[in-house]
């Protein structure tokens, strides 16, 4: 087994691990044990890490099965289970996805069974004149932010659904103006229709409960009248997010960090233009229905 520590942020989630280098194969001992953090965790980040694209395809798989990411615009030629996030362009077009985690959110929430994990290799990072890193991710503990909430509110949401819109989501960026993606076609509303989770989920490995509501995404809640619904969805989104759930991620170049879609919801801040570069090798693991 590998001799690795472990460095928790000290906020209710995210820690580092140290000693790791994730290209080279790993024992299935010190995997259980990174598996076991992870669900601890719900955020991990390997540091000074050096990746081809095959490699960080073969980190994800020891996480499960790999998948590609609902829109082929930018993933790699070579390597479709790979998005790029950037804000780069070359020969006047982009060469990922800019708008990337424009808003809190859990990752690809609006289809039947959403990715356990995502990865993102960071392979460059916005710095402005003073040489402070820009562009960091925001993460929030879906669990601790359940565990806060009253126990009759928690008996309240037990059973209780809600539904989950591909097309809501991008309707609400484009609103606030987070996104720069053309409306959603007909074709991807056929191919995405809305689907229903639980309201409150149960994470598989720590069986942790964890609130599953994204702000301006989610509609209804099954049981309960459609003003009592938005107002108890707009209240949980944003006790999800408060800054006591937090972890606030300063990439640096060669940073391999993984989240948990059930544990945690995330923010990408954009507060970086070019000049100044940010790119990102995405991957994600495949996971199952909600419960
Ligand atoms: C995402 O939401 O997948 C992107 C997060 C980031 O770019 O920090």
């Amino acid at each position: 087994m590998t001799e690795i520590d472990i460095k928790p942020s000290g906020a209710p989630l995210g820690a580092d691990v140290i000693g790791l280098d994730v290209s080279a194969a790993i024992d299935e001992k010190t995997m259980a044990m990174i598996r076991a953090t992870f669900a601890l965790y719900g955020v991990l980040c390997f540091r000074n890490q050096s990746l081809t694209e095959r490699e960080l395809i073969d980190f994800t798989r020891q996480f499960g099965e790999v998948e590609s990411y609902v829109l082929s615009d930018y993933a790699l030629k070579d390597y479709p289970e790979i998005l790029v996030v950037s804000n780069i362009v070359e020969n006047g077009e982009p060469v990922g996805l800019r708008d990337a985690g424009t808003t809190w959110h859990t990752d690809m929430s609006y289809i039947p069974a959403p990715p356990a994990a995502t990865i993102l290799y960071a392979k460059e990072v916005p710095v402005n004149e003073k040489g402070e890193i820009l562009g960091d991710t925001l993460f929030a503990s879906t669990a601790a932010a359940y565990d806060a909430l009253p126990d009759e509110l928690k008996g309240q949401l037990d059973g209780r659904r809600t539904t989950h819109s591909y097309e809501a989501k991008h309707a609400r960026r484009a609103q606030e103006g987070k996104s720069n993606r053309k409306p959603v076609s007909q074709a991807q509303r056929d191919a995405l229709p809305p689907v229903d989770h639980p309201v409150i989920r149960t994470h598989a490995e720590s069986d942790r409960h964890c609130i599953y509501v994204v702000a301006g995404e989610c509609k209804g809640i099954t049981g309960m009248s459609d003003g009592e619904a938005t107002d108890l969805l707009e209240m949980l989104a944003t006790h999800c997010v408060k800054e006591e759930f937090q972890y606030r991620h300063k990439w640096r170049p060669g940073d391999v960090l993984i989240w948990d879609n059930c544990l945690v919801q995330h923010l990408a801040l954009h507060d970086y233009a070019l000049p100044q570069r940010r790119l990102m090798l995405r991957t994600t693991v495949k996971g199952s229905p909600p419960i």
